[in-house]
C-alpha cells in the first residue's frame, strides 16, 4: 500500500511542487491549505500535470487545533511536510505577533495532533535565513546559526528548536529540516509557479514582472558588496529540483533509513550566483532586455550566502540538477502563462 504524505500549505509555490514530485514518486497526497496567501491556481495545475482529479484538498487553518485533530483522524497520514506559514521578511518586522502566532501556533498543532494520531515523521521547511550572514562560506549545516534578523526568521529557528526538542522528548518521532537556500522557477509546464500578492519581495518574481510589464524598471540593491562584480551572491535552487529533495527526505524517513532521529540538511546548489549574473542570465536565455538600475542596499541583506549541499547529496542522494539558465527560462514561461501570452 503506497504511503499517505500530508502536505500542509500544499497550494503554495513550494507545496504544490512537492505535491507533483510526491505522487510522481508514487505517494498519496493529501493537500492542506487555508488560502490565505494562494489560490486554486496551483491546486489545479497540480491537478493537470499529475492527471489526477482525485487529489484530497482540505480547506483549514493549522492554527485551528480541532480542525488539525480531524485532518489526522480523517486521514491515515504517515507523514507531515509543514509548509503552511507566513513568508514576508518585511511584514514580520511590521507585525511580529502575527507571525510568531500564525508560525508557531500551526507547527505545534501538527506536532501534537500528529502525535496523538500516531504519525511519526515530520519533515519541516526551514531556511537558509537561519545562517544569518556567516562568517564564512560555502554554509554546512555544521555552520553556527546566527541571532535571527526578522521574527519570519526568527520562527524558522524556533520550530527546528520545537522539532529537535520534540524529536528528542517523544519515542519514535522523526524529524528532517531541510534548509532551503533561494528557490526560483516554475515546473517546466509552467501550470504551476509563484503567485506574488503585490509588489514582489523576492528578485525573480520581480524581474518576470518587469520583463512582462507590470513593473517599470527592477532596482539592485547594491553595487558596492565585496563580490567580484559589487552585487550580492545567492544559491539559487530550481524550485523541481528543491521539489525533489523533499521526495528523497521522506523516503529516508519512511524507509528508516535515518541516522538520527533529527536531521537537518542544506537543499542547494552549492553555485554562488550574483544579482548581476542573474539578470544577464535571464536576458540571455529569454532573449530580451530588462530595465534595470542600480540602487542601495536593501537593509537586511547579507552579502554573499551559498551551501555546501554535500550532506544532502551523499545522505539524501539528491543533486540539483537544473542549471540556472533553464530555471530562469521556466519563470519566463511562468509569467507569461500568468499573462495569458
Ligand atoms: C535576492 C537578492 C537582493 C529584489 C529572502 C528571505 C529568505 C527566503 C527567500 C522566503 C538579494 C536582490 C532582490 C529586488 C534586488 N525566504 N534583489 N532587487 O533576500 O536572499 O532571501 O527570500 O520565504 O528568508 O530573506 O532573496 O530574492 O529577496 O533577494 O536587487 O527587487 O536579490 O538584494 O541580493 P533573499 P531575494
Amino acid at each position: 500500500m503506497s504511503k499517505r504524505v500530508l502536505v500542509s500549505g500544499g497550494a503554495g509555490f513550494i507545496g504544490s511542487h512537492v505535491t507533483v514530485e510526491l505522487i510522481e514518486a508514487g505517494y498519496d497526497v493529501v493537500v492542506a491549505d487555508d488560502f490565505s496567501n494562494s489560490d486554486r491556481t496551483c491546486y489545479d495545475g497540480v491537478r493537470k500535470i499529475t492527471g489526477r482529479e482525485d487529489i484530497p484538498l482540505v480547506e483549514m487553518d493549522f492554527c485551528d487545533l480541532e480542525a488539525t485533530r480531524k485532518l489526522f483522524s480523517d486521514y491515515a497520514i504517515d507523514a507531515v511536510i509543514h509548509f503552511a506559514a507566513f513568508k514576508a521578511v518585511g511584514e514580520s518586522v511590521a507585525e511580529p505577533v502575527k507571525y510568531y502566532s500564525n508560525n508557531l501556533t500551526s507547527f505545534l498543532n501538527v506536532i501534537q495532533a500528529g502525535r496523538a494520531a500516531g504519525c511519526k515523521n515530520i519533515l519541516f521547511s526551514s531556511s537558509a535565513t537561519v545562517y544569518g550572514e556567516p562568517d564564512t562560506v560555502p554554509v554546512t549545516e555544521k555552520t553556527p546559526r546566527k541571532p535571527a534578523t526578522s521574527p519570519y526568521g526568527n520562527t524558522k529557528q524556533m520550530c527546528e528548536d520545537i522539532l529537535r526538542d520534540s524529536v528528542l522528548a517523544y519515542k519514535g518521532l522523526r524529524g528532517i529540516a531541510l534548509r532551503y537556500f533561494n528557490p526560483i522557477g516554475a515546473h517546466p509546464s509552467a501550470l504551476i509557479g509563484e503567485l506574488p500578492r503585490g509588489v514582489p519581495n523576492n528578485l525573480v518574481p520581480f524581474i518576470t514582472q518587469t520583463a512582462i510589464g507590470k513593473r517599470e524598471c527592477l532596482s539592485i540593491f547594491g553595487d558596492d558588496y565585496p563580490t567580484p562584480d559589487g552585487t550580492c551572491l545567492r544559491d539559487y535552487i530550481d524550485i523541481v529540483d528543491l521539489a525533489k529533495a523533499h521526495v528523497y527526505a521522506v523516503r529516508r524517513m519512511l524507509d528508516g533509513r535515518m541516522e538520527e532521529d533529527y536531521e537537518i540538511f542544506n537543499v542547494g546548489t552549492g553555485r554562488p550566483v550574483s544579482v548581476l549574473e542573474l539578470v544577464n542570465a535571464f536576458e540571455k536565455v529569454n532573449n530580451l532586455k530588462l530595465n534595470y538600475k542600480f540602487a542601495p542596499r536593501r537593509p537586511g541583506d547579507v552579502t554573499a550566502i551559498w551551501a555546501d549541499p554535500t550532506l544532502a547529496n551523499e545522505k539524501l542522494g539528491w543533486k540539483a540538477e537544473r542549471t540556472v539558465e533553464q530555471t530562469l527560462a521556466s519563470a519566463w514561461a511562468w509569467e507569461k502563462h500568468l499573462a495569458g501570452k
